[in-house]
């Protein structure tokens, strides 16, 4: 190390190695220590204020009080709050009501779905597409019809289609004739359908009627599927020849909605039935 600086006027800390290697003093920039000693205050106020510091079996808890399950509970409240205000609002509104009003109906969906997952799901499909036995709700083919009054009926009160066994009342070929006038979405081109009867339910045109339930056999799209290897004609056959719903012919095939009107409350059934009119095939 040189006695004498060699370097006038330089900002060298006056440590020179091998002749000219200094050590500089240049300090980092103002911007720069603000910020670290910003930083360091920060940290002290944090634990200060924030469970922080590892001293003994816990770490300090600050003198905010502040823990992870309290700021959670508050959210958990706040939620709750603005569910409250919606739900003040859907009490004295009519599903049609709630429907109309697409914030509401935003959020009854929203809320709806656990009810439809819990209560319909089992049976019609956790997206309402139906299965074997169960009608499809998210098309725009109704049994029961599919305006918003329909479908809460349907819920409340449940819906049971009866149609009768024609097993002993038509000959096989008519049978025969009939269903094949059916799988060919054409039903009154067999006279059959008007002379033996089907139109007095299914109506004049064979599109079914709401109040009865009644299947539209002209659309292609069936209530009761083929199972099995069966063929879409051996179960329209089936149909004809067992009915539905019909307590005198034990092979008679079973379509039963029960009624929801004393298992759920007037709120929840408005709001399912604005979930499955939601599902797009409402009318
Ligand atoms: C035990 C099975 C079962 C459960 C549970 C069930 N359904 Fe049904 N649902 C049916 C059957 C079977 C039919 C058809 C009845 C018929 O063909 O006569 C039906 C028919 C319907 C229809 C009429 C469809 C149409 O085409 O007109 C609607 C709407 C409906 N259900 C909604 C619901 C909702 C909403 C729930 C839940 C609250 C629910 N269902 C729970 C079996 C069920
Ligand atoms: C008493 C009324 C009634 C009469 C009469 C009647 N049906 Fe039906 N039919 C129904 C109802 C109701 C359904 C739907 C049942 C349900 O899903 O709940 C139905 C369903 C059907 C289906 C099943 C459709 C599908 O989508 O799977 C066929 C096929 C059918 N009927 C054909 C006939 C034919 C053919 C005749 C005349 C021989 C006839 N029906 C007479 C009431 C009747």
């Amino acid at each position: 190390m040189a006695d004498k600086n060699p370097f006038p006027g330089e900002n060298n800390t006056g440590h020179i190695w091998d002749d000219n290697i200094r050590e500089l003093n240049n300090p980092p920039p103002r911007w720069w220590m603000i910020a670290f000693w910003a930083s360091i205050i920060w940290f002290i106020g944090y634990g200060v204020l924030y469970p922080m510091y590892p001293i003994g079996q816990e770490p300090t808890k600050g003198i905010m009080g502040w823990t992870q399950i309290k700021e959670y509970q508050e959210g958990v409240a706040e939620v709750e709050a603005v569910r409250a205000e919606y739900e003040t609002q859907l009490k004295g509104m009519s599903a049609k009501e709630i429907l109309a009003d697409p914030g509401l109906a935003d959020y009854t969906v929203a809320s709806a779905k656990v009810l439809f997952g819990d209560n319909c799901a089992p049976c019609h499909g956790g997206g309402g597409q139906g299965g074997p036995g169960y009608p499809v709700l998210a098309d725009d083919d109704w049994l029961f019809g599919g305006t918003i009054e329909n479908i809460e009926q349907t819920i409340s009160m449940g819906r049971k289609g009866i149609m009768t066994a024609h097993g002993k009342i038509l000959s096989e070929a008519e049978i025969d004739s009939l269903s094949k006038a059916i799988v060919d979405g054409k039903p009154m081109s067999d006279p059959n359908f008007t002379n033996k009867g089907c139109i007095a339910c299914h109506g004049m045109d064979g599109k079914g009627m709401a109040v009865l339930g009644s299947a539209n056999l002209t659309d292609g799209i069936y209530r009761f599927v083929p199972e099995g290897d069966q063929t879409l004609l051996e179960s329209v056959k089936y149909t004809i020849r067992h009915g539905v719903n019909d307590a005198t012919d034990p092979k008679s095939r079973e379509a039963v909605m029960p009624a929801f009107g004393d298992r759920l409350s007037q709120d929840d059934i408005k709001k399912l039935a604005v979930y499955v009119h939601k599902f797009g095939g409402g009318q």
